[in-house]
């Protein structure tokens, strides 16, 4: 009996001690009761332009453009959860940055009818920050982690058992006296997401039920993600010209809203107000994206290889301290879409110009250089 009164004891002082770690993390539990159904709350630590993203951001699975394949699949383990009563298995979706992961999270939740809470591994850096989020969860709810390949060892030994048994595993006490306690959490939804699944460990990897790549988005998707957000915003802008800015979007919807309202702001100023391709064209012109989307980084780094380095190969780190770059930003912003459209190639020695890219760029290829293509 008094076995167990001590039990009970050390389990009270353990859910003080927790509930006071969290104590901090509570604003997103009153912005989701404020907020009504399916509320999104953001850490802060994540930049978000609530106004323009938010207004534009697909709510439901009709409104999200492209990823149909991926969308079809979804919709079925959505159903299959919805028929369990169970709460869907956990999700990562890995692919490029921009082609709309956290947005495809909030509309599984709206579709499941959960609310969701977002956040991203950076500002899980201390234990407490991911207890705090995991014992706020409420059940059958969402928790979305972006740049979860960045998550520290610490968090992540938190999170397997959370993701597998619904249980966060707490010890007390020093090395002889030490004492495991399980403390139950209701059972969620973890969705991943990652522009580098390659660095996910692979215990972490393995706990995901679904896992999913997301594509890059054709010239006819963008196009009807802009006319979209063309139609949200009250932008007037002809077939043409949404096809004209979908060009130069490099597969993303994020970079084809972010034209978009470039391209307006000269419409309405240059221009009669409305985006005709002769608009489009002309604007992204004096914004320095090219036919492909390339933007002035996208260039010199291209440039850079062919002038420098004899059009490669090259290790990303010389690249990045030549251009003053970040090796990030690089890695992940400018050299996927690179990469995909052929223009660069990756090879175990480093970075190399494709044809393509001296091609396109107006360079002729030496007949050294063309030996080794
Ligand atoms: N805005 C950003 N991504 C989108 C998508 N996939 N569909 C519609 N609008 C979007």
């Amino acid at each position: 009996m008094s076995l167990l009164f001590f039990v009970i004891k050390i389990y009270k002082l353990w859910y003080t001690f927790v509930m006071a770690i969290i104590s901090d993390n509570n604003d997103f539990q009153k912005n989701s009761k404020t907020q009504g159904k399916n509320p999104i709350v953001k850490m802060e630590t994540i930049e978000y332009d609530k106004t323009f993203e938010n207004t534009i951001r697909p709510k439901t699975f009709e409104d999200y453009i492209g990823q149909t394949a991926l969308k079809e699949t979804l919709k079925i383990s959505i159903e299959a959860a919805k028929l369990r009563e169970r709460p869907l298995d956990h999700l990562l979706f890995y692919g490029p940055p921009g082609l709309g992961k956290t947005t495809l999270a909030g509309v599984i939740a709206e579709q499941m009818g959960a609310d969701i809470k977002i956040t991203s591994a950076p500002s899980l850096e201390r234990p407490r920050d991911i207890i705090g989020i995991l014992m706020s969860l409420k059940g059958g709810e969402i928790l979305f982690i972006d740049e979860i390949h960045r998550l520290n060892k610490v968090a992540e030994e938190i999170l397997y058992p959370a993701m597998e048994d619904f249980s966060l595993d707490m010890t007390t006490g020093k090395s002889q006296t030490v004492k495991t306690l399980r403390v139950p959490l209701p059972k969620f939804t973890l969705i991943g997401a990652t522009t580098k699944a390659g660095e996910l460990s692979g215990p972490l990897r393995d706990r995901f039920g679904i896992i999913h790549r997301l594509q890059f988005y054709t010239i006819e998707e963008l196009t009807q993600v802009i006319k979209r957000t063309a139609g949200i915003l009250d932008i007037k802008i002809t077939e043409e010209g949404a096809v004209a800015i979908a060009r130069r979007s490099r597969g993303t919807p994020r970079i084809a809203n972010r034209l978009v309202k470039r391209v307006s702001d000269f419409a309405l100023i240059k221009y009669d107000g409305v985006i005709t391709d002769e608009v489009a064209n002309n604007s992204l012109d004096v914004l320095n994206i090219d036919e492909f989307g390339l933007d002035t980084t996208d260039r010199a780094m291209l440039n850079l290889i062919i002038e420098k380095y004899d059009g490669g190969p090259v290790g990303i780190e010389t690249i990045a301290a030549a251009l003053s770059e970040d090796v990030r930003t690089l890695e992940d912003v400018c050299e996927p879409y690179l990469l995909q459209s052929g223009l660069l190639q990756r090879t175990p020695r480093g970075r190399k110009v494709s044809p393509e890219g001296y091609r396109h760029l107006g360079k002729k290829i030496d007949s050294y250089q063309q030996s080794l293509f």
